[in-house]
């Protein structure tokens, strides 16, 4: 592992280090460990106990959400992501979530369903995957054979979707089983129910397509279902408005995307989680329109936001009150102890991009956490001193 950077944060954030409740949930920070594909899992996308050993690392995050796992077979689109439809799989995040528990965290399973994203050799049967239209995106699946050019998935018959919200609702009730503290229903960057939101991967004429009121069904009655099962206050919803993840579009998103929130507002989510970079961070457009004021008008729940946030951009948007929970995605991956960072004011370890996807424990559990070098030490108080 390389060593800390030296890049001293110099603002030592105060209301992200503040409790909350989201739903039922007591945090005890504002600072989300955001879902992050780690490509790790057994035979059997199963949850192994090194990820156990990863998550239990984070657990002084506010509230970790696990890595996207899909819900049903046909759901998969990547090698060794876990699961959460066998009793297998159940009982591997069991050991996951007991890990976290036993740590003083709280942590929530990211339910995912990929859609077009996969690839017949990932399907049951080599079937095509699924999508709500034949709409090719762009690029390559990542196969467990190497790359392979995306195929043109198969169209949902109308009477075939009630059986794919039956799946998230399976899913949900497996997470229950397996002792999670809630679920986050994964609608972003370009997946399932993402490809139901946005007008360029939904051409439907059925009640699931055309008008925005039947694009955001699809997302409404998998969040019913789910919801359904957990009770009101422990799910929530992830969406990426303005993400071009996995050849996206859409040709109004605030519109879409204030939709959608409105659709969600009285469901009793925990929360709304919404992916739009922030200015100065590498996935920042700025041709792409804002979404977030629309959305925080639409939806009355906790917001959490997230992309290229640091301690002081975090700090900045809470307090502008544009959000109440920020949440950090490759800062957690490479500092396990990034709330304690925080709070003292410590440098950060770099991450380690070769080791994000795949891989043993290199890149994954060896991130140190942080020891304050001697001469950062007051000899006088023996705490590390804070920059000014
Ligand atoms: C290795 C890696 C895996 C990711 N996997 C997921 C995922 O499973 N689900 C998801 O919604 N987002 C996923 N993301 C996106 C992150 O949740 C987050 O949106 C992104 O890293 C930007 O936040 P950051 O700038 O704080 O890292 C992943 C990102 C990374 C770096």
């Amino acid at each position: 592992m390389k060593p800390a950077l030296d890049r001293r944060i110099t603002t030592i954030p105060r209301l992200l280090l503040t409790p909350t409740t989201v739903g039922v949930l007591r945090l005890p920070n504002r600072m989300v460990m955001a879902p992050m594909t780690r490509n790790r899992a057994g035979a059997g996308n199963v949850p192994t106990p090194l990820m156990a050993t990863y998550y239990r690392q984070r657990a002084s995050a506010g509230l970790i959400v696990t890595e996207a796992t899909q819900v049903a077979p046909e759901g998969l689109g990547y090698p060794d992501t876990p699961g959460i439809h066998t009793d297998e799989q159940v009982a591997g995040w069991q050991h996951v979530v007991r890990a976290v528990h036993a740590a003083g965290g709280r942590i929530v399973l990211q339910l995912w369903h990929v859609g077009r994203i996969s690839h017949p050799s990932m399907q049951p049967g080599g079937a095509l995957p699924v999508a709500p239209s034949a709409v090719k995106p762009a690029g390559q699946a990542v196969t467990p054979r190497g790359r392979a050019p995306f195929v043109t998935p198969r169209a949902l018959e109308t009477h075939e979707i009630p059986r794919v919200v039956a799946q998230f609702a399976d899913a949900a009730r497996r997470a229950k089983q397996a002792g999670f503290d809630g679920v986050e229903i994964h609608g972003a960057n370009g997946y399932l129910i993402d490809q139901f939101l946005r007008d360029a991967t939904n051409h439907r004429s059925d009640r699931y397509g055309g008008s925005l009121v039947n694009r955001v069904r699809f997302l409404r009655e998998v969040a019913e279902a789910v919801v359904g099962v957990w009770g009101e206050g422990r799910v929530g919803v992830r969406l990426s408005p303005t993400s071009s993840l996995n050849d996206m579009r859409d040709s109004d998103p605030v519109q879409t995307f204030s939709g959608a929130a409105r659709a969600l507002a009285s469901l009793g989510l925990s929360y709304l989680h919404v992916v739009e970079p922030v200015p100065g961070s590498r996935a920042f457009d700025p041709s792409a329109p804002r979404t977030l004021a629309a959305i925080r008008a639409a939806f009355h729940g906790a917001l959490v936001v997230n992309s290229g946030f640091t301690a002081s951009t975090a700090e900045a948007a809470l307090a502008r009150r544009e959000a109440d929970l920020v949440s950090f995605g490759v800062l957690f991956l490479a500092n396990p102890d990034l709330v304690e960072r925080f709070r003292l004011g410590a440098p950060l370890n770099e991450p380690d991009r070769l080791t994000f996807y795949g891989g043993d424990a290199r890149g994954y559990t060896d991130y140190p956490t942080y020891r304050p070098a001697a001469e950062d030490v007051d000899a006088t108080t023996r705490k590390r001193r804070v920059p000014a």
